[in-house]
């Protein structure tokens, strides 16, 4: 069962901003209603400016929760992300949260979770990875990217890095890297797939899992208005377990789906 949470309104106060590559920067917020009611797989959404550019408030994912504070992986991609990476420390901004569901990292059905993710996919991992390390679980991360100056991994543990190029670690993609070191994995107390990343890299890792039987939530992307099911913006058809195809708002039933729903 993947889980919903209360939410709040806040006026959160940036109180860390680091620059971690030329394009990827993690800002803290400070606000305890919302740190203290997350869970990994929420997001949040982010008015970035006091302006009306841009006028929609933008989504991320909780990166890490420390104290009172939650801390936001972000990916400088057009005008409102560039805002949030320049945006000074001291600076106030309405953060609505937590919003969405989160992974489901209780089960008793597996004693391993392998952690998949690509590109800025990365951000929810880490708050993932504590939790899960928390219920004793065993984590092993694969982080994919482009290229080796595409791989992010601040704070993550037993990573293995893919890149299409092979300009570091495995030559190919992450699913790829999957299917090679699943051999290896000891699935007696068994394994349970986590993942974010682009869609393609999802549908591939979708069909892999169900080849091999493997359970696995797929944290999905699309353009998110409310973040609250109010503007309809983030439709997406998932597999009807009763049959057929249905859609869904990603912002309410999402952003985790059992893979078993993806449209392959
Ligand atoms: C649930 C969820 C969690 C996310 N978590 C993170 C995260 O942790 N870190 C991170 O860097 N990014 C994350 N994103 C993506 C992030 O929301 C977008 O990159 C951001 O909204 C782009 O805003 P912009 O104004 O900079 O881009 P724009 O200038 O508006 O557009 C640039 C690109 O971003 C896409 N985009 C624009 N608005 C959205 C939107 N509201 N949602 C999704 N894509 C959009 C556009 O299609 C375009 O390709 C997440 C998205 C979702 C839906
Ligand atoms: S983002 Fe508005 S309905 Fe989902």
């Amino acid at each position: 069962m993947i889980e919903t949470n209360a939410l709040a309104d806040v006026r959160a106060t940036i109180t860390e901003n680091r620059r971690i590559s030329s394009d990827i920067t993690i800002i803290t917020l400070e606000c305890p209603e919302i740190a203290i009611a997350a869970k990994p797989g929420n997001f949040v959404n982010v008015k970035v400016s006091n302006t009306t550019q841009p006028l929609l408030r933008r989504p991320f994912s909780i990166h890490n929760v420390r104290d009172n504070s939650i801390d936001i992986m972000v990916k400088s991609v057009g005008c409102g992300t560039a805002i949030f990476c320049d945006s000074a420390e001291g600076t106030p901004m309405m953060v609505l949260g937590p919003l969405g569901n989160s992974f489901n990292t209780s089960s008793r059905n597996f004693d391993t979770a392998l952690l998949l993710s690509g590109g800025i996919g990365t951000a929810p991992m880490y708050f993932l990875e504590q939790t899960l390390a928390h219920e004793e679980k065993k984590v092993i991360n694969l982080v994919g990217g482009r290229t080796e100056a595409d791989l992010i991994a601040p704070g993550l543990t037993n990573v293995q890095f893919a890149t299409d190029d092979g300009s570091a670690g495995f030559r190919g993609n992450v699913v790829a890297l999957l299917e090679s070191v699943l051999p290896s994995i000891d699935r007696k107390g068994g394994v349970k797939v986590f993942a974010c990343g682009p869609n393609p890299m999802l549908k591939a890792l979708a069909g892999c899992c169900r080849k091999h039987h493997l359970p696995c939530e797929l944290s999905l992307e699309s353009v998110m208005g409310c973040g609250i099911g109010i503007c309809y913006g983030c439709s997406v058809e998932i597999n009807d377990p009763d049959g057929g195809i249905r859609s869904i708002l990603l912002c309410r039933e999402g952003p985790v789906i059992d893979a078993e729903l993806f449209v392959l």
